[in-house]
């Protein structure tokens, strides 16, 4: 998959292209991350990239034309069909199944802006998508970009491996995750649940199961309405 960024800071995204599992999926060629910034686009001595609103009030926005041509090269870079999506509050909630689809993309083109947002016309024009991390405000869009570009890639084929597949993360079976323990076999006074010591992989897995079940009920009931359950998952959360 191609993944090209349009921002004013494409410095930032070192954070994910140098690090950790998306950074081996960089190095290992399973994503390619390029960079498009409306700066190298402006003309002035000032290399201006923001503008006035109309109807005044305070706060720029970005310039149509930087940001439309930065744009351009973006989908140029991820190919044709590639996906643009821009990230803003306003945008659909991010969640698994929306990263889940995006990862089935060959190109995707994240739009990161800054100021108080982008003009209407260039969304309705070049955006296929509006997507928010959550109902909260950044200071731009680069670190929900780098959120978009860590939970897809890390979806992508091959980019984790068999044991930490992408089908064991939390939310892809849209429960909460079970808890997790590592040695010592007391911590503090605590101690880690028997069944895992007990080498029975059936029990593991069935308590697993149950503690995510009633982590998501207790937690986010909101997860379990509309979804399916099992006859075992019906029996171990009523347990
Ligand atoms: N830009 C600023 N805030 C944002 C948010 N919550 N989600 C996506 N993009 C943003």
């Amino acid at each position: 998959m191609h993944i090209a960024v349009v921002s004013l800071f494409p410095e930032m995204f070192s954070a994910v292209s140098e690090h950790g599992v998306t950074g081996r999926a960089v190095t290992q060629g399973k994503v390619a991350i390029s960079h498009s910034n409306p700066r190298d686009y402006a003309t002035d001595r000032h290399r201006t990239v923001d503008d006035r609103p109309y109807g005044g009030g305070p706060g720029m926005l970005m310039k149509i034309d930087t940001l439309r041509q930065a744009i351009a090269a973006a989908r140029q870079a991820a190919g044709q069909g590639a996906k643009v999506i821009y990230l803003s509050p306003q945008g659909r909630r991010l969640d698994h199944g929306i990263a889940a689809s995006l990862a089935r993309e060959t190109g995707l083109v994240l739009v990161a802006g800054r100021y108080e947002g982008v003009d209407e016309r260039l969304i309705e024009a070049e955006v296929d998508e509006e997507l928010s991390i959550g109902d909260y405000v950044l200071s731009g869009g680069e670190l929900a970009a780098m959120v978009v570009i860590d939970t897809v890639t890390r979806q992508l084929p091959g980019v984790l491996g068999h044991a930490q597949s992408a089908q064991e993360d939390s939310f892809a079976d849209g429960l909460l995750d079970c808890p997790h323990y590592t040695r010592p076999e007391e911590y503090q006074g605590r101690h880690v649940p028997d069944v895992l010591l007990s080498g029975n992989h059936e029990e593991i897995r069935r308590w697993r199961l149950k503690q995510a079940l009633g982590r998501t009920s207790e937690r986010r009931p909101d997860l379990l309405e509309g979804r399916a359950m099992t006859a075992e998952e019906t029996e171990l959360l009523a347990e």
